[in-house]
């Protein structure tokens, strides 16, 4: 049987909610035939080139840790993006690493694979800032041609703040559950 690749790729610049969320989800997800790994942007070196974006070449332009994520990206079926929302967008180590898939715009080569995007942000779910940055995410996945499975927007501020919300650990538990196999 075919294993079932899960990428989960963090964007934000701390061990905070957003890595809580990513991480407890791929950890409920289970099976014999699932890999999982995750990818924390924050520990990468990750360089920007304005020269860059007219650039179709997807390996080894910047020298950077972005060839060994994109390597990741190709071998996943399903890519979780997990991020918090900074002036309604996402933040500047994620917005770099978009910028960086700018390849993947102009060949499709991820094209068909499934995402899942999980926002937070210090506003309340509904007020429609959490979801002002989430509406970049599912753009950004339509640009690249990605499916998008799942959207999770959560509320959380401080640093450990997503560990005590009962909705969003539900909500991910749910969601790993209907991704086991
Ligand atoms: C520079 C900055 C800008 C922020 N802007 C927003 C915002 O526009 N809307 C919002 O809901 N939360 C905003 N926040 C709050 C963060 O989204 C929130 O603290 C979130 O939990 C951080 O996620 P993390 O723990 O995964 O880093 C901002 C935080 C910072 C540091």
């Amino acid at each position: 049987m075919k294993k079932m690749k899960i990428l989960g790729i963090c964007g934000s610049p701390r061990n905070g909610n957003s890595e809580f969320a990513l991480k407890f989800l791929l950890k409920d997800i289970r099976g014999k035939n699932i890999e999982k790994k995750i990818v924390l942007l924050r520990t990468l070196k990750i360089n920007f080139k304005e020269s860059m974006l007219a650039k179709k070449v997807i390996h080894g332009y910047l020298k950077d840790d972005v060839d060994k994520i994109f390597d990741k990206m190709k071998q996943a079926d399903i890519i979780a993006l997990s991020c918090p929302t900074y002036f309604d967008m996402p933040p500047a180590l994620m917005k770099i690493f978009i910028d960086r898939c700018s390849p993947f715009y102009y060949k499709p080569v991820l094209k068909g694979k499934k995402a899942i995007l999980l926002v937070c942000g210090g506003a309340k779910v509904g007020e429609g800032y959490i979801e002002a940055n989430m509406k970049n995410l599912i753009e950004f996945c339509k640009m690249i041609k990605l499916n998008i499975i799942a959207k999770i927007v959560f509320s959380a501020d401080s640093k450990n703040e997503a560990s005590k919300n009962s909705k969003l650990k539900s909500q991910l538990k749910s969601l790993a559950k209907k991704l086991s196999k």
